[in-house]
């Protein structure tokens, strides 16, 4: 469940799914954290708005459908903390000189040459910082499915109802 699809809906309407690494989720306070370029057209679709997040865990044979709002936050001490402890091969994707989406007139990483196939020093990673952006996931309902021979079994979540729980029909 490192990788959950994470759902959004476009200026249009339209549903509009990628895959993101999940890079936190605390229980505590139902939410999730992801990182991604500030310039991606995905920030004004997720921010302050419905996102959903769905993930499968094979061996457990487990689906989670996560409903939220998102929010982006690209400033202050705890996103200035997370960009800092984040190695500088992670880092070095928002080096990219183009927003994601931006067509290109060839096959590219997007990166500028004298970065690409290197590690960027401390120095060289520094203007990066500016398409850096984090986006937290408040969940506010969990639709849990297990799959299983002897009977699948499902229940619904809802921070509402102070997590109480509620079964429902596969
Ligand atoms: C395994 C995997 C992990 C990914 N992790 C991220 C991620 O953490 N953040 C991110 O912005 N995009 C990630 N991507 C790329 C997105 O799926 C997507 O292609 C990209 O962000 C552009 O999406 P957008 O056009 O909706 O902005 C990942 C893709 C894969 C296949």
């Amino acid at each position: 469940m490192h990788t959950p699809v994470v759902c959004s809906a476009d200026a249009d309407g339209l549903p509009q799914a990628r895959v993101m690494v999940l890079r936190k989720a605390d229980p505590t306070a139902a939410t999730l954290r992801f990182h991604t370029d500030a310039r991606s057209p995905k920030v004004a679709e997720l921010d302050g708005k419905p996102v959903a997040v769905l993930a499968y865990h094979p061996t457990e044979q487990m689906q989670l459908r996560l409903a939220g709002t998102g929010r982006v936050l690209t400033d202050g001490e705890t996103v200035d903390g997370i960009w800092n402890q984040s190695t500088l091969f992670a880092r070095r994707c928002y080096l990219a000189e183009s927003a994601p989406g931006t067509p290109l007139p060839g096959p590219s990483s997007g990166l500028p040459a004298w970065i690409e196939g290197q590690q960027p020093t401390p120095d060289q990673i520094i203007p990066a910082r500016a398409n850096f952006a984090t986006l937290w996931v408040e969940v506010t309902a969990i639709d849990w499915l297990h799959l299983a021979n002897s009977g699948h079994r499902r229940a619904l979540f809802r921070a509402c109802d102070g997590w109480a729980g509620e079964w429902r029909a596969p």
